[in-house]
């Protein structure tokens, strides 16, 4: 479903040119839980970037689900990833104001769905990921672990296709942090929806399907496991 064929991603610091990504072809299929490893500054998140249609390529052609990316407009990419992806991210990013469930439900409201099912929506996704009866507390009321959780329903809730997390348990104790990819796991198991996370915990990696190694900008290594 997702097809990076020789895509590049280049910046330049004054006389310097990085390659963040150089030429990277890779082919991801539907329900996937695959990890990108590898060492700060190799580019997880410029891949990521580019697959959640958030950046522009510079060399090459990204297709997902056989849309062409790179020739998307900014409004089309907007549209594109309001209704096809989810993102988790490394600081959960939730509204500080808002409670889990409108922090949730939020996601929906863009889609003008109406009232009830919106409700019966929030409330069934929290249960999933283990938040029932902590609906109505801000982020601040919430342990880091039960903020990933939020962020992960948020995700899910349109179920998306597609989720890419960008090391989402790095700000978390290793004990939280493997609870939130077997969250995720189970996720992608029981919704069939694909994964893509970033990391460099050792951990995480173990929990993959599938492990994408970058070093400078390049595909080092990629390796199916056990399934
Ligand atoms: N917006 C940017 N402007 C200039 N250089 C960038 C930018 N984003 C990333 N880079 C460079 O691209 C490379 C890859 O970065 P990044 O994708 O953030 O790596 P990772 O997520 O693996 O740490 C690094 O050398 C980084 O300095
Ligand atoms: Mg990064």
């Amino acid at each position: 479903m997702v097809i990076l064929d020789g895509v590049s991603r280049i910046y330049k610091h004054g006389q310097n040119i990085v390659r963040a990504l150089d030429r990277v072809s890779l082919r991801i299929e539907d329900g996937e839980f695959l990890s990108i490893a590898g060492p700060s500054g190799s580019g997880k998140t410029t891949m990521l970037n580019l697959i959640g249609c958030l950046d522009d390529l510079d060399e090459g052609e990204l297709y997902i689900d056989a849309h062409p990316v790179g020739a998307m407009s900014s409004k089309e990419k907007t549209a594109f990833r309001r209704n096809n992806l989810g993102f988790i991210f490394q600081s959960y990013n939730l509204i500080p104001v808002l409670s889990a469930f409108e922090n949730v439900s939020f996601a929906l409201e863009l889609l003008r769905i109406d009232h009830t099912a919106i409700e019966e929506q929030t409330y069934s996704i929290l249960a999933e990921v283990g938040l029932s009866g902590l609906e109505g507390r801000r982020p601040r009321e919430l342990s880091a672990g039960q903020q990933q959780r939020v962020a992960i329903a948020r995700a899910l809730v349109k179920e998306p296709k597609l989720v890419l997390a960008d090391e989402p348990t790095a700000n978390l104790d290793s004990k939280t942090g493997e609870e939130i990819i077997a969250l995720m796991k189970a996720m992608n198991e029981r919704r069939k929806t694909t994964f893509i996370f970033s990391t460099h915990d050792a951990m995480v990696m173990e929990h993959a399907h599938r492990l994408v190694m970058l070093h400078d900008g390049s595909v080092v290594s990629d390796e199916h496991r056990r399934r």
